[in-house]
């Protein structure tokens, strides 16, 4: 048996990552979060996942060190993927973003020098290179290699990416001084079932819901390469169980696509029938955005196999059926603020 242990296990992915490797067996999974992302307390789904497979929680808000003492110190494998996350909370409290981010990769840090785990994989981000594609127009596909850009550090939107900057230089720096393992793998637009609200195509599901029309496509002629959670998961697990140490790896899917084109055949899944209009996205949402995936694909064995449009049709059904489902479940899930 392999110890795993999942920091922000509890979130989209890392719920992922551990319904995975529960499944599969041969994993045991201890998951270490403070339920931030869903309201400070244990979902449903995540609840019945404990119980199937003898998953351990410990419950704490990680910023602060005194809960890493509630973990075992040998672990064979750590998901680092605690984090706070999305463009909501990084405009509307990017000092927060700053300390808890921050203290979250150095408790780890401090506490993995004083551990004897084995690998870890920490989680990064393809906006760390977005700034460089914008400000020097650099190559899309977009390979591990590209130096990477703050354009201005002076506004909040940068602190996400100021933060996993840190992390990625962090945690590959203490991996070389202090004897275990690390590889970073950077995500590109994952989404699927569990999400959360905030995100892009659930919060499409919801406005196409409540009957939006005109529907408005908030800049339509950019494009992006949706990743599945289930490839984005694959690709995690192979880089933990396969990447090299000290190795970036980005994991993504090269089926780059319009948000026009996300959006209408989104209105076509939910049977909209009404006009829609072109409208501005938010300031310094990149126009284009595509990994290059060839180094997970050859050194992981990586290979994203679920379609934009099978991946977006399953995702589309499992929240139409959730919000269906829910409607009068005292249950504040993901953001869902519909819920009573
Ligand atoms: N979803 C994506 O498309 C995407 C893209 C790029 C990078 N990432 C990175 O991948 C990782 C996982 O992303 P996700 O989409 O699952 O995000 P998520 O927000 O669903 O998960 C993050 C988890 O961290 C937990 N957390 C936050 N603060 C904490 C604290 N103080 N103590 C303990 N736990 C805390 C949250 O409760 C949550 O469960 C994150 O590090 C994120 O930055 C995700």
């Amino acid at each position: 048996m392999k110890k795993v242990l999942l920091l922000g296990g509890a979130g989209f992915i890392g719920f992922s990552i551990a319904k995975n490797l529960a499944e599969k067996g041969g994993y045991k999974i201890t998951i270490a979060d403070n339920f931030f992302r869903a309201g400070g307390k244990i979902d449903f789904l995540l609840q019945s996942l404990v119980d199937e497979h003898d998953i351990r929680i410990v419950s704490g808000d990680f910023t602060k060190s005194n809960y890493f003492l509630e973990l075992e110190k040998d672990y064979d494998y750590v998901y680092m993927l605690a984090s706070v996350v999305g463009v909501d909370y990084v405009n509307e409290m990017p000092h927060e973003i700053i300390r808890i981010n921050t203290a979250l990769i150095y408790n780890t840090l401090e506490w993995l020098r004083s551990s004897k785990c084995g690998k870890v994989v920490f989680t990064s981000t393809s906006e760390c290179y977005a700034g460089t594609v914008e400000a020097f127009d650099y190559q899309i596909p977009t390979a591990e290699e590209v130096p990477l850009t703050i354009q201005d550090i002076t506004h909040p939107r940068f602190t996400y990416a100021v933060t996993k900057m840190l992390g990625e230089s962090g945690f590959i720096q203490y991996a070389n001084k202090l004897g275990f393992e690390c590889t970073i793998v950077r995500y590109h637009n994952v989404y699927g079932q569990r999400m959360g609200f905030k995100h892009v195509i659930p919060h499409l599901a919801q406005r196409f819901l409540n009957g939006e029309n005109p529907f408005k496509i908030y800049g339509a002629d950019q494009t992006r390469a949706f990743n599945h959670i289930d490839d984005a998961v694959n690709g995690t697990v192979l880089a933990m169980e396969k990447g090299g140490n000290g190795e970036i790896y980005h994991i993504g899917t090269q089926e780059e696509i319009t948000i026009k084109e996300l959006i209408q055949y989104t209105g076509e899944l939910m049977g909209f029938k009404g006009e829609y209009i072109d409208a501005p996205t938010y300031p310094g949402s990149v126009a284009r955005r595509c990994p290059d995936i060839s180094k997970a694909k050859k050194d992981l064995g990586y290979q994203p196999k679920v379609s934009w449009k099978d991946g977006l049709k399953s995702t589309i059904n499992w929240y139409v059926d959730y919000l269906d489902k829910n409607k009068d479940l005292h249950e504040s899930f993901y953001d869902n603020k519909k819920s009573k």
